[in-house]
């Protein structure tokens, strides 16, 4: 199952609930979280990698630490992103994870009903590799502007 296809169906749909100002795909047309998962120009990034900053601290952070850097609880995902393709990564986020470990259970959440966090996993994953390529460093990113 191609999970970005139906992440950007999804997206044409529903988007506008979710998006108060702004295009309805954040992700840019130029990007593709197989090919090339963002743009940064001069340490500005696009738009979609700037989403995805703003939802992996809404949603990911908690757990796995600000600037994907992991935490206590969960893994870095700066490394994880360097292991797992786009669709392994939309997988986990979708499904949840478990892993039965000798010092107890750490779970992945499913966020496969959470709409603010599905329609946009390519743009977390586009900020993810940007972070995981040493393209843009620590903190909120500045925009490209358009
Ligand atoms: C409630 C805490 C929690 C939240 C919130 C959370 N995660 Fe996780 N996540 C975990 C834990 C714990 C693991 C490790 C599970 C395991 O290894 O079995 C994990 C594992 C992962 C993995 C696999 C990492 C690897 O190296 O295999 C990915 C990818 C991931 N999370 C993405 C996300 C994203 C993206 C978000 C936000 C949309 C998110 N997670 C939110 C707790 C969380």
């Amino acid at each position: 199952m191609n999970l970005s296809f139906l992440t950007r169906v999804a997206t044409a749909g529903a988007a506008f609930f979710f998006l108060s100002a702004g295009t309805p795909h954040a992700q840019d047309a130029e990007t593709d979280p197989y090919e090339k998962p963002y743009i940064v120009e001069d340490g500005k990034v696009d738009q979609g990698t700037y989403n995805g900053f703003r939802r992996y601290h809404s949603s990911c952070h908690v757990c796995h630490g600000p600037d994907g850097l992991g935490g206590s609880f969960a893994p870095a995902l700066v490394e994880s992103v360097k292991r797992l393709d786009y669709d392994q990564f939309a997988e986990i986020i979708a499904n949840g994870k478990q892993e039965a470990g000798a010092s107890g259970q750490r779970v992945m959440p499913s966020f496969g009903t959470d709409q603010n966090v599905m329609l946009y996993v390519a743009d977390i994953y586009g900020y993810l590799k940007a972070r995981a390529d040493g393209k843009i460093d620590r903190g909120r990113p500045e925009r490209i502007k358009k």
